[in-house]
């Protein structure tokens, strides 16, 4: 028996694939790359643009004549669409060829789910909510040298432009304890040169087994672990980063000196419509600080081009930003409305040229930073 996974989205996406494999293999199912000869197909779904569900739309609908010529092969689709109430539907009614839809919530259940499929043949639709971390889940890790290991799920911060909350819920940390254990065997076992911790807000990380245990704390209980390895983790949200977390990123060895800071806007007036809750000085004033302390500090951020009501001055505010932090690399985004956010009601959107055009002034930019640092 063979499976494989498509894989849409973040690094959080990309290690749960590699659970969705641990929890296959536990079942008896082996990896093949060969959607035509696996006996189940996973794709792992996106929702944070348009463009990423299009690409999850497309992928999937190509699956028809496959499935018609193989009856028996299982289609199951998981990831942040199908947490999504109305998608999730549309999805299940336009794809009849779809056996199993299983939301973010209960992914674990899907052994339980292909078991169902089986035995009563019937097509299953399964996305209910839980507040639970679940642990000791198989995992089959692909990513080389690095291990992710996730030490929160769900986000608290209902940016205005971001589904994320209300496909994957509220923040939830998981145990101090279970993820040194974590640690430990990937240390262990010898294969890993690297451990990524990964959560979408890593610095409002709060141990619910101990007490003060914040992500400070963390990072110094794993850089305290013996053996050989890096630590990095992503993503830490302006508001949150502690000048405890800056004092240990600078002195420990073993964490690597880089640091994801999405900036989204160099505009106090769009960063406050996003309700991203920091102005443009203080995100400045952390990232001289940071600089200070971390002279050789590799910074990357995140850009959002043509959020609603963002006017020539308010780019032009991002890109002095931009050429003010010099950052190594950055991954800029046009605005894409979301059904259910608060930004998808707002006056004033953005034509997509002018959303175009700002798009590829940042990329240009962002080339002649780093042809002058000569990365
Ligand atoms: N939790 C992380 C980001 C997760 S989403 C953080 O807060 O930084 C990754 C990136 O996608 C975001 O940083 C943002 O730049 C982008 N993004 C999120 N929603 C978007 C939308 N509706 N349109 C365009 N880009 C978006
Ligand atoms: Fe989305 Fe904001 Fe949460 Fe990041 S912090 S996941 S951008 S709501
Ligand atoms: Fe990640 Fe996309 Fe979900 S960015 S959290 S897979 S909406």
């Amino acid at each position: 028996m063979l499976y494989t996974i498509v894989t849409f989205g973040c690094q959080m996406n990309v290690h749960e694939s590699e659970k969705i494999a641990g929890m296959l293999e536990n079942i008896g199912y082996s990896y093949t790359d060969s959607k035509e000869a696996a006996d189940i197909i996973v794709f792992n779904t996106c929702a944070i643009r348009e463009g990423a569900e299009d690409r999850a739309l497309g992928n999937i609908g190509n699956l028809k004549r496959m499935k018609k010529a193989n009856p028996n092969k299982i289609i199951a689709v998981a990831g942040c669409m199908t947490q999504q109430k109305q998608i999730a539907e549309k999805l299940f009614k336009t794809f009849p060829f779809i056996d199993i839809i299983v939301g973010t919530h209960n992914l674990y259940s899907l052994p339980i789910l292909i078991k169902e499929k089986q035995e009563k043949n019937k097509r299953i639709f399964s996305n209910v909510e839980s507040g639970e971390v679940c642990e000791n889940v198989p995992v089959s890790r692909t990513s080389g040298e690095n291990a992710w290991v996730n030490i929160m799920y769900g986000c608290n911060n209902f940016c205005t432009y971001c589904i994320v909350p209300y496909v994957r819920g509220r923040e939830m940390s998981r145990k101090k304890e279970d993820i040194l254990n974590e640690c430990k065997n990937i240390i262990s076992c010898g294969k890993y040169k690297q451990i990524t911790l990964l959560g979408q807000n890593v610095n409002s990380y709060h141990a619910p087994d101990y007490e003060n245990g914040n992500f400070a704390d963390l990072l110094k209980s794993i850089c305290r672990l013996d053996g050989d390895f890096k630590l990095t983790f992503m993503t830490s949200h302006p508001k949150d980063i502690s000048d405890e977390v800056i004092e240990i990123l600078a002195s420990e060895d073993k964490i690597l000196k880089e640091l994801h800071l999405p900036v989204q806007s160099g505009s106090t007036k769009i960063l406050k419509a996003m309700n991203r809750k920091y102005t443009r000085e203080h995100y400045l004033y952390i990232v001289d600080k940071i600089k200070n302390k971390i002279p050789n500090i590799r910074l990357t951020t995140d850009i959002i081009v043509g959020f609603p009501g963002e006017t020539e001055e308010d780019f032009n505010d991002t890109c002095s930003l931009i050429e003010y932090v010099k950052y190594d690399g950055i991954f800029a985004f046009m605005y894409s409305k979301r059904s259910g956010t608060v930004a998808e009601n707002m006056p004033n959107q953005i034509p997509d040229e002018i959303k175009n055009f700002r798009v590829n002034k940042i990329l240009e930019m962002e080339k002649q930073i780093q042809k002058k640092k000569g990365i």
